[in-house]
């Protein structure tokens, strides 16, 4: 078993999963997918990018389009806690000469631009404009209701390493899959604010981004988006649910934009702060892993991510495979 116990006083203070940088070739089409289908509140429609935030979210963005030929990803971004802690995350980074530098990025302030060791971009910052909360703006409720960021999923060639990393920088795992005899780390759950994951990692050609899990209110609202997307030309967008995740317990759908960047909507997980609890074992073979109710996942979402731009893929190191829709 290789999951270390957490790391009680990380080097600086990250309070959550907080957004993602994807490019997109059309942005008229991603508009209409993430905020007239989905119900993405678009806090900012430009020629280049298109800034989108849930009801609930005051943060300025938590999903950021930029015009691009290329589909791909451009940052995972999270928040701090103050100032001073990204003070401290430019100290962390420096000492252990990993590759980081304060960059100028739209509407947030001093934003600290890192790499993690296995090469994703990722962006650490305090303040964001602020925007109203639309939770309460019940007339412009649409679609699926989007409320918040919720999590980021990666894969990863080397989850030990991945799981290691985001530990010491006080990432805490709550559930973990092992590969059947070896015990090796296969996938692994890790949260900063609470909830089950901020970021989440699966053994496969990696680093990629497997997908963003945004937070809906309730299980009626991921139903009601199947009619939606059923009848409004969004067929075959949905790739994987609805359904009820073993991992998580989280009621989830997944579909693809039209970039083919993967979103989960997701409710329903459940309360992590308890600093005591052991992390949560799976077996890999476990089918109810995946979907309570047994159903296996397809094909093309363990084999299907969104590319980092100059980022080489690596093979994962375990061959180990998980139970696929035939
Ligand atoms: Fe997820």
């Amino acid at each position: 078993m290789a999951v270390p116990v957490a790391n009680p006083q990380p080097p600086f203070n990250i309070t959550r999963a907080s957004h993602v940088v994807l490019t997109a070739r059309d942005l008229e089409a991603s508009r209409a997918f993430y905020a007239d289908v989905l119900g993405f509140v678009a806090s900012e429609v430009a020629d280049d990018a298109l800034y989108l935030r849930g009801l609930e979210e005051r943060n300025h963005h938590s999903v950021v389009l930029r015009r691009s030929k290329n589909p791909a990803v451009g940052a995972l971004g999270f928040k701090l806690a103050s100032e001073e802690e990204l003070d401290k995350a430019a100290r962390y980074f420096g000492e252990r000469q990993i590759p980081h530098r304060f960059v100028q990025k739209p509407f947030q302030g001093r934003t600290l631009a890192a790499t993690d060791p296995l090469g994703m971009p990722l962006e650490f910052y305090f303040a964001m404009d602020q925007l109203p909360r639309m939770l309460q703006k019940y007339g412009v409720y649409r679609g699926a209701k989007i409320q918040r960021i919720d999590h980021i999923n990666c894969f990863t060639p080397d989850v030990q390493a991945s799981h290691d990393f985001y530990n010491e920088i006080g990432f805490r795992t709550t559930e973990y899959t092992a590969a059947e005899g070896s015990g090796e780390l296969w996938a692994v759950w890790m949260h900063r604010k609470g909830g089950v994951n901020d970021i989440a990692f699966t053994n496969g050609f990696g680093p990629r981004l497997h997908h963003i899990g945004v937070w809906v209110s309730s299980i009626t609202d991921i139903i009601h988006i199947c009619d939606v997307l059923a009848t409004t030309g969004f067929l075959k967008s949905m790739e994987r649910g609805p359904g009820r995740h073993g991992i998580s317990n989280a009621f989830f759908l997944y579909l693809r934009d039209p970039d083919g960047h993967r979103i989960e909507l997701f409710t329903s997980d459940y309360l992590t702060v308890d600093p005591d609890h052991e992390p949560i074992h799976w077996d890999l073979l476990d089918p109810t892993r995946q979907t309570l109710w047994g159903a296996p996942a397809p094909k093309s979402w363990f084999e299907e991510g969104s590319l980092f731009p100059e980022v080489a893929i690596r093979e994962p190191l375990l061959k180990a495979k998980p139970i696929v829709a035939p």
